[in-house]
């Protein structure tokens, strides 16, 4: 089939190694061969740098800059990543990069060179990744399955970023107030009114996403990859997931807010809300934690999740599709493996990029993907 959603124009100016490159693509998956250190990860990370954030590797807005031989004397130069994205037809121009004001740097966003706001891009830039960084996944701290889950939730709510950060804002900023036993009870109460009014957003939105995703995940027999049994680990989410109505989710973690002003004052911060959720993740097959299933399994949970959430996001109306990058993701899969997931990712309607040291990596794919070497 024909993706839905390509990235047809690439062009980085002073991204990280690249001082300047430019590929022209077709519709087809994406795979990037060449050595290590050749700039492989690098290129996915600028795609990634398209939609809000700190793209894959979580950077600064100044340490993408191209630092070269020169070292830290070319390291404040402006960088830009644009491309030319053709969604159903349409083609839409995405830019990103640094721009020097007076004051430092500042992040740039612009689509058909019309400056944009973060939702705004989250709406253009679909896309989702799995690195290899992500293979501790399931064993690692709550906080970054919290994350990867929420980078999913972006893709049908692009305004969720920026209620999470809303969120954090107002808990940060009550805190300060609490841990300095500054006692306005009028600026806590409006500061946990916004805590309230954007953790019940939060948690509303992502269980949504894990909604579909679960009925995406239902709809398939096991395949090459693992079904994944998820579930969200949270008061709001569980309160939401048993149909209670809003409001009353957000009058009773109010309640749990202004109750929790000692604890909290005590413990140095924010014993209870969305911003302790976890992603819990269990092998439907095994009937087993993710955590407890070998290396090769849990990265096949993985890739099984992330091409239900490519399937999800596609069948969305409220979304659509997403581009999909796989850092390394083909080295470590059996050929049978490998090739199953080639199968999947020609029948996502978002265009796949992957990364590879080997040309042969992606022989399964035959003509129906473009090889770069880079
Ligand atoms: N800000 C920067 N300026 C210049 N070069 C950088 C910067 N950040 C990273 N690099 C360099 O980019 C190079 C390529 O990195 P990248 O991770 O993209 O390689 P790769 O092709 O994915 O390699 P591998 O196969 O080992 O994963 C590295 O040698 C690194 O030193
Ligand atoms: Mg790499």
């Amino acid at each position: 089939m024909t993706p839905r959603l390509h990235c047809a124009r690439l062009t980085l100016t002073d991204f990280r190694s690249h001082a300047a490159l430019d590929l022209d693509l077709d519709a087809r998956p994406v795979c990037l061969h060449g050595p290590n250190g050749a700039g492989k990860t690098n290129i996915l990370e600028a795609l990634t740098m398209l939609a809000p954030g700190r793209g894959l590797r979580g950077a600064g807005l100044m340490d993408v800059a191209r630092g070269g031989a020169d070292g830290a004397a070319l390291r404040p130069r402006p960088w830009t990543i644009s491309a030319r994205m053709v969604a159903d037809g349409e083609t839409l121009a995405l830019g990103v990069g640094a721009e020097r004001t007076d004051a430092g740097v500042r992040r740039v966003a612009r689509i058909d060179g019309r400056a944009a706001s973060a939702s705004e891009l989250a709406r253009a830039a679909r896309l989702s990744w799995l690195t290899p960084a992500m293979d501790r996944l399931f064993a690692g701290a709550a906080g970054d399955r919290r994350r990867f889950f929420d980078r999913l939730v972006l893709g049908r709510a692009p305004e969720h970023g920026q209620t999470a950060a809303a969120y954090e804002r107002a808990m940060r900023e009550r805190q300060r107030l609490l841990n300095e036993e500054v006692g306005d009870a009028a600026w806590l109460h409006a500061l946990e009114r916004e805590m309230a009014a954007n953790g019940c957003a939060m948690a509303a939105a992502r269980l949504e996403t894990l909604e579909r995703l679960r009925e995406t995940i239902a709809q398939r027999p096991d395949g090459a990859f693992p079904k994944a049994k998820i579930a969200l680990e949270g008061a709001l989410e569980a309160a939401f997931a048993e149909g209670r109505a809003s409001a009353d989710i957000e009058d009773e973690f109010l309640e749990t807010l202004l109750r929790g002003r000692a604890r909290d004052a005590k413990a140095g911060r924010t014993l209870e809300g969305p911003h302790r959720s976890d992603l819990l993740v269990r092998h439907a097959p095994k009937d087993m934690p993710a955590d407890q299933c070998s290396t090769g399994e849990q990265k096949a949970l993985l890739l099984g999740l992330i091409l239900a959430h490519g399937r999800a996001l596609a069948d969305d109306p409220g979304a659509g599709p997403a581009l999909l990058l796989l850092d390394e993701a083909a080295a470590h899969l059996d050929p049978a493996r490998r090739a199953a997931l080639y199968e999947e990712l020609l029948a996502l309607p978002g265009q796949a990029w992957l990364t590879g040291t080997e040309i042969g990596l992606f022989e399964a794919f035959g003509a129906r993907a473009q090889m770069v070497g880079v």
